[in-house]
Parts: C-alpha cells; sequence; structure tokens
C-alpha cells in the first residue's frame, strides 16, 4: 500500500483536553452538586478554541478573579429561630412576577455549546420560572426562541419574563428593527448593554453558527485600507459608533417597554441614566471579558444603590456561582442577579436537562441560604447581615 492510499479518519473537533468534543449528555452526570461542577464536566464537551472564548477574560483576568473574591470576601452573619412558614422567594419587578431572584444573563452563541442553542435554555428557563434575556448575538433568531419559550410555557404551565437584549447597530434603523421585533414576539423589557461597544475579540465562529438576528443587515468587514488608516481606534468607525448619552435620550423615546441599562459600574452614571429614563440597571462587567482591572459589581452595588435611591430596580452579574452569592448581592442592594457562563457548561453537559438541573441547583442553595441565614423573604434580606468589624 503507499502512502497516498492511507485514508486517516476526518479529526473531528477537539476539546481543550485534545479530545474529541463529547456530546451532550442524556441525563446528568454523577457528582453534580453545584455550578462549579458543571463548569469542570463541560470543558469536556464544548470546542477549544470555543471553550477559551467562553472562559475568557480581558488581559490579565483580573477583573474576572475579582469578580469572585469579591463575593468570598463579604462573611454572613445569620439571626436565629426566624419561622419560615410562610417563606417565598418571589417578588415583582418592573411589574412582572420572578419566582425567584435570578435572571439567565444574555450571552452570545448558545450554539457553540449545544446544537439546540437558545431553544433548549428557553425551555429550561420556563421549566424552572427564570426569566432569560435573549442576546441580540444569539445563535436561533428572537423569534424562534420566544416561540420555543412559549410552547414551553403551555407544554409545563409555567412561565418567566423574556427580556431582549440589544446591542448598539451601526445604523439607528437597524436598531429600532430589532426594537421592534422584539416587541412584535412578545419581549416584556429591553436590556440595552452599554459597556461592550468596543472591545477586543479575536474569536471566529465555527460553520454554522451565526448571528441569526443579523441575517438581514448587512455584514461590515474590515477592509486592509482601515488598517492603513493613522488612526488605530479613536477617529474609527468602531469609535465613532460607541453608544453614548444622545443613544439613550433616542432609545428611550422608541420604545414603551421597561427599558433597562446593563453595564454599569459608576454611581454618577447610574444616578444620569435613571433621570433619562432608564427603568432599571445591571451594574456588571460583562464578566469581566472588557476592561481589566475594574472594580467588581458587589464592590460597586452600594454606591450606585445610594445613588438611584431605594425604588430603582438594581440587577447585579458577575462571578455569582452559589446561592450564597445570590444572598451577598441581595444585602448589598440588588432586587436580583443574573448568571453568564454557567448556562453554557450545563448546556454543553446535558443540553436543556443540563440547564434545568443547573437552574434547580441554584434556587435550592439560594432557598438554603435564606433559611440558615433567617430569612423568609427577600425583604429580610439587608446589609446588617453581613459581617462587619463595627457589629463585633
Ligand atoms: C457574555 N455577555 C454578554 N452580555 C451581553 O449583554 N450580550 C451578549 O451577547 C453577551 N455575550 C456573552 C458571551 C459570553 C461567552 C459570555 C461569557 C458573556 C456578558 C454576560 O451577559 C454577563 O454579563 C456575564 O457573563 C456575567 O458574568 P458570569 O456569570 O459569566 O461570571
Amino acid at each position: 500500500m503507499s502512502g497516498a492510499d492511507i485514508h486517516l479518519p476526518a479529526a473531528g473537533p477537539q476539546n481543550a483536553l485534545g479530545e474529541p468534543v463529547r456530546a451532550a449528555l442524556p441525563q446528568i452526570p454523577d457528582g453534580i452538586r453545584s455550578l462549579p461542577d458543571y463548569a469542570r464536566h463541560a470543558m469536556a464537551h464544548i470546542e477549544a478554541s470555543a471553550w477559551a472564548h467562553i472562559e475568557s477574560g480581558a488581559d490579565q483576568g483580573l477583573t474576572l478573579a475579582h469578580n469572585r473574591t469579591a463575593f468570598d470576601r463579604l462573611q454572613l452573619c445569620p439571626e436565629s429561630l426566624c419561622d419560615l412558614t410562610q417563606a417565598s422567594t418571589r417578588q415583582t419587578l418592573l411589574a412582572q412576577v420572578l419566582r425567584w431572584p435570578v435572571m439567565l444573563a444574555p450571552v452570545a452563541y448558545h450554539r457553540l455549546a449545544h446544537p439546540e442553542g437558545e431553544l433548549a435554555t428557553a425551555r429550561a428557563a420556563m421549566a424552572m420560572q427564570t426569566g432569560f434575556i435573549v442576546s441580540t448575538l444569539s445563535s436561533y433568531s428572537l423569534e424562534e426562541t420566544m416561540v420555543a419559550a412559549q410552547t414551553a410555557t403551555q407544554e409545563v404551565g409555567r412561565s418567566a419574563p423574556m427580556w431582549f437584549q440589544l446591542y448598539k447597530q451601526t445604523e439607528r434603523s437597524h436598531c429600532l428593527r430589532l426594537v421592534r421585533r422584539a416587541e412584535d414576539a412578545g419581549y416584556q423589557a429591553i436590556v440595552w448593554t452599554v459597556d461592550a461597544g468596543i472591545k477586543r475579540s479575536g474569536f471566529a465562529l465555527p460553520p454554522g453558527v451565526v448571528a441569526a438576528n443579523l441575517r438581514d443587515f448587512p455584514p461590515q468587514p474590515l477592509h486592509v485600507s482601515d488598517l492603513m488608516r493613522d488612526s488605530i481606534l479613536f477617529g474609527s468607525a468602531l469609535a465613532d459608533n460607541a453608544p453614548c448619552w444622545d443613544d439613550l435620550q433616542w432609545l428611550r423615546q422608541q420604545t414603551r417597554l421597561p427599558l433597562i441599562i446593563k453595564g454599569v459600574l459608576s454611581a454618577r452614571s447610574a444616578r444620569a441614566m435613571v433621570e433619562m429614563g432608564a427603568d432599571a440597571l445591571i451594574v456588571s462587567n460583562h464578566g469581566g471579558r472588557v476592561l481589566d482591572g475594574t472594580v467588581s459589581p458587589v464592590d460597586a452595588l452600594p454606591a450606585i444603590r445610594s445613588a438611584v435611591g431605594p425604588e430603582t430596580p438594581l440587577l447585579l452579574d458577575g462571578g455569582v456561582r452559589y446561592g450564597t452569592d445570590v444572598f451577598k448581592a441581595l444585602a448589598l442592594g440588588a432586587n436580583a442577579v443574573l448568571i453568564g457562563r454557567p448556562q453554557l457548561y450545563s448546556l454543553a453537559v446535558a443540553g436543556m436537562l443540563g440547564t434545568a438541573h443547573m437552574l434547580h441547583v441554584l434556587r435550592t442553595e439560594v432557598e438554603l441560604a435564606m433559611a440558615q441565614m433567617g430569612c423568609a423573604r427577600l425583604a429580610d434580606i439587608q446589609d446588617t447581615l453581613l459581617f462587619k468589624a463595627a457589629h463585633r
């Protein structure tokens, strides 16, 4: 046999362990008891470059690390002998019912984790009565994702808020088209992300994964002439199109849906956003993916709460992995929190079942934390339950 006759099997996609990517399992694997367990299992089920993209933090990963250590540094000081007979995690936010104070953050391209992508996530979210914020960069369209959520709601008799996350597009008419499509499809709020208009990314999408909502918009290719110009960032279309206050004024006038701004860390900006008509804010550093060295959301939260007052709903994300993290965020003034990466981990490990189970695990931990801290209701969660030297 000559060398030319040897046919090696085509090498399929490999995971970060250098093995073929494992398909999602039909059941929950043994040994998954927490969200970090999902992260450990997920590596084998995701193609290596997609894994690196999902896990990545900007530059040295300082922000990414702060997001966790800020939670770990806070210590809890439980109250005793609480009556839990009427205990509940329910609340109303922007006139919408949240069965528990956790939602799924907007995360691009769920098909990187599982072929059913956002459709599976939407089904899991509805089954577990968990709000879902669908990204502009979803890999199934916002309409398809809403149909999956509505079908699941009919089947299981449970529902939760569905919100649409908007990234500013080069043309305002394109932004408006996305907003109208979200309204027509039945989304209940617009979440405008303002902290990632300028962001480095070298990740190339694998074949078959696309930004389904943007299919009809003209592509914005990078030309050699762009690289040859004197300007690097300043003076480029990217900088010129970065979201700004004028856009907020414009967007506020375009929709009657609640407008929530995501990606706020400064108390001053937060107050100005509320004065300009934002209905709620998401305190976030984009999961440590944009600017390295930022304050963690949980450290920024108290000043933002004092700046906007008690009435403005505040959500928070970045590093939330345990029920006690949810508790700590609420104690410092959040009304609810979002989780990002764990959605993709659980989807990769066991599809819709995995994400539903991941939410079940977290919800159990939230109830445990409340019970053990002596809080029967979300309103009982106060910063006096965080240990401070002055309370000794
Ligand atoms: C994101 N995030 C994000 N945010 C957003 O507003 N629109 C988007 O499309 C995306 N896409 C996205 C992709 C990936 C792979 C990640 C990890 C994150 C940020 C996300 O909404 C959220 O702020 C963080 O993920 C929260 O941090 P944790 O929970 O991942 O630590």
